[in-house]
């Protein structure tokens, strides 16, 4: 059997989305919708394994799937829809937690990040959510998923969750028709944004980050444009000229984001970059990426704003997403519940 390409992403309505999401996977994923069938979701239920206060988290789910329409993505040619609304990710996420091990997932590094130094204190759903990650993807079979340099494991285990599912019910898997024993196709990475790691604009060892305490350090998808040329002022730098080839910024972490960010909003390459401002000053530079920034994101900032004054249409816009999510999903649960062994009533 041949399994059809079909592309599967989502984000976290955690707080708004910020340029990293932005160059690090959205402009793939509005790329991928010219030639693949794909499936962009608000992933609700990854939000609430920390605590969410739910009147935030409804706005944070609007705010989502507003950024997302006026970045680029089309509801009708692509589905657009909130996880929660679709039971296959919660059940077959159930069956993946019976089928990846305890010492997969502690080998997650986001897990550690994530939970700190108070692990007993974090929840079971935070150190199980590379199993709901792998099941989103999954739940429709999906073979390409695009994504920033930071979801790397995730899709390794979600690989390998695949691969033991299909050899753990072989047989069962052969006799529902599947004669090549491959029900679970193993998902690919895309991770080919201009910008797979955006860095934190006060430290260039850190990536950019929603949770990151210090608002100075992300460009938000929210932001004004005072705003955002504020932080790009405030952007830590070290004290030399740019260098004029890429080669000079090695060691240079916060100089070789600024660069590799400016290069990203202009489609140019790190060399063409530093080929007009090498050994200028941090001051002249940061003036040219804070009018860059500002050009790529006020249009889709004020058309999020736009959007986010009428709730009900981006409601029916995930209601819609989610009939057309689900009516993928479903069937396949059907035969995934068929192979596991459960009796259908
Ligand atoms: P999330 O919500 O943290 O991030 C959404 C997407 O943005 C990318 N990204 C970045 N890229 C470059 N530089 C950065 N600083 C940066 N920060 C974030 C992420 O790599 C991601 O592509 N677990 C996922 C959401 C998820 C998912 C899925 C993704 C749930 N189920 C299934 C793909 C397939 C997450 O927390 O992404």
């Amino acid at each position: 059997m041949t399994i059809k390409e079909r592309v599967f992403s989502g984000m976290q309505p955690t707080g708004s989305l910020h340029l990293g999401n932005y160059l690090g996977a959205m402009l793939q994923w509005i790329k991928l919708q010219e030639t693949h069938e794909c499936i962009y979701c608000v992933v609700d239920l990854h939000a609430i394994t920390v605590w969410q206060d739910p009147e935030e988290l409804r706005r944070s789910i609007r705010q989502v799937t507003a950024a997302y329409l006026a970045a680029g993505l089309d509801p009708q040619r692509s589905i657009v829809f909130n996880q929660s609304q679709v039971s296959a990710h919660a059940e077959l996420a159930w069956i993946f937690n019976c089928v990846a091990r305890l010492g997969w997932l502690n080998r997650m590094t986001q897990f550690k990040e994530k939970a700190g130094k108070d692990r007993e204190n974090a929840s079971v759903g935070l150190f199980a959510y590379p199993n709901l990650m792998a099941a989103d993807i999954l739940a429709y079979r999906a073979t390409h998923v695009p994504v920033g340099d930071d979801q790397k494991q995730h899709l390794e285990l979600a690989r390998d969750i695949a691969q033991k599912f299909n050899n753990d019910f072989k047989g069962g898997i052969e006799r529902a028709g599947h004669a090549d024993g491959v029900f679970f196709p193993l998902p690919e990475p895309v991770i080919t944004g201009p910008a797979t790691r955006v860095m934190s604009l006060r430290d260039g060892t850190k990536k950019m980050s929603k949770s990151d305490p210090s608002d100075l350090s992300r460009i938000n998808l929210t932001d004004n444009a005072e705003t955002i040329a504020r932080k790009v002022q405030k952007a830590k730098t070290d004290p030399e000229p740019l260098p004029s080839e890429a080669a000079g910024l090695k060691g240079r972490p916060e100089a070789e984001n600024l660069v590799g960010i400016y290069a990203a909003l202009n489609g140019q390459s790190v060399d063409a970059v530093l080929s007009e401002y090498g050994g200028a000053q941090f001051s002249a530079f940061k003036k040219a990426l804070a009018e860059a920034a500002v050009a790529r994101l006020a249009p889709i900032t004020s058309e999020a704003e736009r959007m986010m004054q009428d709730p009900a249409t981006i409601e029916r816009i995930l209601a819609d997403g989610s009939a057309r999510a689900h009516a993928i999903a479903a069937p396949i649960m059907a035969e995934v519940k068929d192979i596991v062994g459960f009796i259908r009533s």
